[in-house]
């Protein structure tokens, strides 16, 4: 293994999309930021100078860190935020892990321009599980605004309603031709003839699941959130904020006379604001060697992709079906078999009464949204929960008190529900190392059109069940599959529904949970679990770097 250093200078940078200039943060001046490659077994070390005025923290979303947790990213959960001329390395090892995942700020709404493709290759002559690749493809989906991402927010946090939506998705930082404006601005993933090419998927956007497809291709899905999962064959991706997925594209045995497009647009279960615009990127077949004249430089037809309706839930719900861990000798599927600790928390939008008068974080009236988890809406607390635990310093800045359960119990088919109360609170779930954490996140639905994807830093989980309407624990436990389930690190909960996910808590420290809707984020749908140290030294957070940042 190898130790690989990367220099990632926080810079704005002038960049034009849809006709509109802005300056944004960017790494090193890119949009998306380069892409990070490394092996399995290596070890990063990234130095991150923040040149910018805003404070910034970057997270690599999906490695687990074991035993690195300071080097997890997220402001004021793991580390305090980069100051304006500060820097801080990320220092960690990648341990047991290979596949596509990527990197995005992880402060405030900066990741909307602040993000790109961390991309882990197998050890030295190891082979991936499946054909071996002519070329690998990074495709990271992203959502474009026009005005600037941290004021969109800021308002919407100031008057209590949604945010401006997007103006644009984007494949690798670009709109594309159905776009006014960008037909300039389009991925073009240049192909030849009966080759197989591995396109990893990348979904950056900040609020919005995505259906993606390729105009008369298949595509075989071989990885999901850098795990491989048993080969199948679709259409239609389906993908969420924080999810990656590795497909294979078999291009047509013979140079084909046309140009395919590859799109995506969201995918939405009821009416609600959001972009419902379409990002196209091309498929162009190279022009065989033999034939480089003017037979192929007049105008080829153009083939789209059909995608599924935007509130396909039976797709949805066929596509998570499908997923599956190989579960085979040289990947096992580790699931927790026994279960020491049950959680159910329910995840909840709406606009929301508060508790006993209580001042909500963002709202602050019952005309105003709030998003919560067991009726929890979190606060950040003003100094990172990683250093306070591990120094023992907690004078208030945390409570110990989250709920394991919802305040009411939750029920679709009851009277209006009051147990959509919003409280808040800067509350974390406490756990001694190596508990078998087995968690259902059950939808409340009341407001929400969009799954849920809910994400968990430090670890990857078994997504062991799911269903719609109420989780019954009585029956649906008998129903889950505990012999090869999907392992990933962000799952949609569905809308109406619920997921059953199990973990191991085998990795000591602060780790953030949260829903990778930015905005539901913002409103407080996010929480942190502390898993206590073991009694053996590598079961336990080592002390941070020195230049670790102070609030
Ligand atoms: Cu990709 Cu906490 O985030």
């Amino acid at each position: 293994s190898t130790t690989r250093h990367y220099h990632f200078d926080i810079r704005y940078e002038n960049v034009t999309r849809l006709c509109h200039t802005k300056s944004i943060v960017t790494v090193n001046g890119r949009f998306p930021g380069p892409r990070i490659v490394a092996r399995e077994g290596d070890r990063l070390i990234i130095k991150v100078v923040n040149h910018v005025q805003n404070n910034i923290s970057i997270h690599w979303h999906g490695i687990r860190q074991l035993q690195s947790g300071w080097a997890d990213g997220p402001a004021y959960i793991t580390q305090c935020p980069i100051q304006t001329g500060q820097s801080y390395v990320y220092n960690y090892t990648i341990i047991g892990q290979r596949g596509t995942l990527f990197y995005h700020a992880h402060i405030s709404w900066l990741r909307s321009t602040l993000y790109g493709s961390l991309i882990i290759l197998p050890k030295k002559n190891v082979q991936y599980p499946f054909e071996k690749p002519h070329k690998e493809v990074p495709i990271i989906f992203g959502e474009w605004f026009n005005g600037d991402p941290e004021a969109i927010i800021a308002q919407a946090l100031q008057t209590g309603g949604g945010p401006n939506v997007s103006d644009a998705y984007t494949i690798n930082g670009l709109p594309g031709p159905l776009y006014n404006c960008s037909a300039k601005d389009t991925f073009k993933l240049k192909v030849k003839p009966g080759k197989t090419y591995l396109l990893r998927l990348i979904n950056a956007a900040l609020n919005d699941e995505l259906f993606f497809s390729i105009a008369n291709h298949t595509l075989t899905v071989v990885e999901a959130d850098a795990i491989y999962v048993k080969p199948f064959i679709t259409n239609t991706i389906l993908i969420a904020p924080g999810q990656t997925t590795n497909v294979l594209l078999k291009t047509k045995p013979h140079y084909p006379n046309a140009t395919f497009l590859m799109l995506a647009r969201p995918y939405a279960t009821g009416q609600g604001t959001f972009d419902n615009t379409t990002v196209a990127g091309i498929i162009e077949y190279e022009i065989p060697f033999h034939n480089h004249n003017s037979a192929f430089s007049r105008k080829l037809p153009i083939f789209k992709p059909t995608l599924p309706q935007l509130n396909d839930t039976s797709f949805a719900t066929n596509f998570s079906n499908k997923l599956h861990s190989l579960a085979n000798a040289q990947f096992p599927a580790n699931v927790p078999q026994k279960v020491d600790k049950h959680f159910f928390f329910t995840v909840n939008l709406g606009t929301n009464p508060c508790q006993n008068n209580q001042t909500c974080q963002g709202p602050t009236n019952a005309t105003m949204f709030a998003a919560s988890v067991n009726n929890v809406s979190f606060i950040m607390p003003t100094t990172a929960l990683l250093q306070t635990h591990f120094f023992g310093q907690n004078n208030g800045v945390y409570t110990t008190d989250f709920p394991s359960s919802p305040l009411n119990p939750f029920n679709y088919t009851g009277t209006p529900p009051n147990n959509t109360l919003v409280g808040n609170g800067t509350k974390v779930v406490v756990i001694p190392f190596n508990t078998s954490v087995e968690l259902v996140l059950q939808d409340t639905s009341i407001l929400g059109v969009e799954s849920h994807p809910l994400h968990l830093h430090g670890f990857n989980f078994f997504v062991v069940g799911q269903g719609f309407g109420n989780f019954d624990s009585n029956k649906d436990p008998q129903k889950f599959n505990l012999v090869d389930p999907v392992e990933r690190n962000t799952i949609g909960v569905p809308s109406g529904g619920w997921v059953a996910i199990r973990f191991l808590a085998d990795n000591p420290g602060v780790w953030f949970m949260h829903c990778h809707l930015e905005v539901h984020t913002s409103w407080g749908l996010k929480m942190a679990w502390i898993v206590l140290d073991g009694k053996l030294p590598n079961q336990k957070v080592l002390p941070p770097p020195a230049d670790l940042p102070m609030c």
